[in-house]
């Protein structure tokens, strides 16, 4: 078992704790307890995990409550929206949540970003646990706060900084995870790895086999050096206005990829290939050695995740919906570039020509 704390502001005792293991799950009763967060508890999740999880969870807390309330909705982003986030603040109210209950989260990203958003909103704010049960919510949206619903001209476009008050981090859950969502996560780490330590770049490498068989040992150590390294940049830039910005290599055409397959390309997949364009954009521009770029070309091969467009994106709407990123300032893009592994900076002067022939490279 691993524990790390977010220290963010000792004054306003924002600061949590994440708590990493195989079966942490079997600490969050007692530890919500000594919490003494809220009187009650509501267990927010989707369709699928309440399925797969929700008896187990129930029973997990029912120290804590014998009568827990579980609101489930519809997996998948296209619940990630104002309307879901409403019928669970109506169906929190019908089963009697007050100001002084509590959410917790139990999900992937789509839970934890719109269970979060709740929290944060009703009745002005409630405290949040969060459990993330995807590789992805793990490593990356459990921890930082940002909460979210999509709207329909675009991800994540409304929504609030808002901690939770503790992430457990059950490996366990990753048993069931299908391999495409597992895929999504790795992802993730690999980013971590690319922009920040050289070591867990490596250890991606060199254990790339033992990884994708899921081997418990392997992930315990990968997920959390990826919660430290995603801890300590949240501790820095709460609110993404410097270095949290590196966070975000391999979303911009990551997220223009992720729109114009009409959301169809999960959100690791396109981060997946962003990573790759980002990775060329920086060779290109003579930023990045050729031996560094192919070595992270090669390791996100070896994982097995995407780095080709599919043919059938037109590079033309890529390249427009690359123009209305939210990550644009004025009329200038921002990439996250690579001076060198471990090393990102932002850079709003790459030359639109230059792009497109990247993400023409990237379809051959
Ligand atoms: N807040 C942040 O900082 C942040 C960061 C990155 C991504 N996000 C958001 O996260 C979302 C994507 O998250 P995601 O990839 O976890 O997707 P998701 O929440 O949709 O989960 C993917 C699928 O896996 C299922 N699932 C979850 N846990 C499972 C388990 N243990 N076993 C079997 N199936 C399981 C879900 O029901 C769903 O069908 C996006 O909305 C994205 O915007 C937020």
């Amino acid at each position: 078992m691993n524990r790390m704390k977010v220290d963010l502001d000792r004054r306003h005792d924002r600061s949590y704790e994440i708590v990493i293991g195989q079966d942490a799950l079997d600490r969050a009763g007692i530890m919500l307890t000594q919490g003494g967060w809220a009187r009650r508890y509501f267990i927010i999740t989707d369709s699928h995990v309440s399925a797969l999880y929700g008896s187990r969870i129930r029973e997990q807390f029912s120290a804590v409550d014998p009568n827990i309330g579980i609101i489930a909705f519809p997996a998948g982003e296209e619940s990630k929206n104002i309307h879901t986030a409403i019928r669970v603040a109506e169906e929190l109210l019908g089963l009697g949540a007050d100001r002084e209950s509590g959410l917790i989260a139990l999900g992937g990203g789509v839970v934890g970003d719109l269970a979060g958003f709740v929290a944060s909103t009703f009745m002005r704010g409630l405290p949040c646990i969060q459990i993330p049960t995807t590789l992805l919510a793990q490593v990356d949206s459990s921890i930082g706060g940002k909460t979210a619903v999509d709207l329909p001209m675009g991800k994540n476009l409304v929504g609030t900084f808002s901690q939770p008050k503790m992430v457990f981090i059950d490996l366990s859950f990753l048993e069931t995870l299908p391999p495409r969502e597992f895929a999504n996560g790795l992802a993730e780490i690999l980013k971590y790895g690319i922009i920040d330590d050289l070591s867990l770049f490596q250890e991606l490498r060199d254990g790339a086999g033992r990884l994708q068989q899921r081997d418990m040992e392997r992930l315990e150590s990968v997920v959390t050096c990826s919660c430290r390294i995603k801890k300590r940049i949240v501790e820095m830039d709460e609110n993404e206005k410097g270095v949290r910005r590196f966070l975000n290599f391999g979303h911009t055409i990551g997220h223009a990829l992720e729109a114009v397959s009409g959301y169809a390309m999960a959100h690791g997949e396109a981060v997946s290939i962003g990573m790759a364009a980002a990775t060329r954009l920086s060779e290109r521009m003579n930023y990045l050695s050729g031996p560094e770029a192919e070595s992270v070309l090669s390791l996100i091969r070896t994982l097995g995740l995407p780095h080709r467009i599919p043919q059938e994106l037109s590079s033309d709407s890529i390249l427009a919906c690359l123009r209305v990123d939210k990550k644009r300032s004025g009329d200038r893009v921002n990439f996250i570039l690579l001076k060198s592994l471990g090393v990102p900076f932002v850079n709003g002067g790459v030359p639109q020509a230059l792009v497109a022939e990247v993400v023409e490279e990237l379809k051959g």
